[in-house]
């Protein structure tokens, strides 16, 4: 089992509020080869969006990896075309075609809106 060390999204406040911090809690995850980031994520209660549920569609459910990046999957031709296209970093990945094999701190880039 790997640990994801998430450093989590702070929401997003309303229109003329001021914005959220950038660095939100940082909480400790199991992580697995079997399943995706994205799926450990919604496990745990974590707060990111996956607005075409994991098809790698959409670009929403974007994290940055911070540290343990070799302990990931490949990213496949489908992860890079949709990361090339919202303009993702080559550090980050889709939380949805990620799989951690070893411990990975990363950060959710997706902000969900506050209720
Ligand atoms: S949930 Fe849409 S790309 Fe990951």
């Amino acid at each position: 089992m790997a640990i994801l060390k998430v450093h989590r999204a702070a929401p997003v406040g309303l229109p003329g509020e001021a914005p959220a911090p950038a660095d939100g809690p940082v909480d400790l995850i199991p992580g697995s080869a079997a399943f995706s980031i994205l799926n450990s994520l919604l496990a745990a209660g974590e707060a990111i969006p996956h607005d075409c549920g994991g098809k790698a569609r959409c670009g929403t459910c974007r994290i940055r990896v911070l540290q343990g990046g070799a302990g990931l999957s490949r990213p496949g031709p489908g992860e890079l075309l949709r990361l090339a296209a919202v303009g993702g970093g080559s550090d980050e990945r889709l939380a949805c075609q990620a799989f951690a094999a070893r411990d990975v701190e990363l950060e959710i880039v997706g902000r969900v809106r506050a209720e």
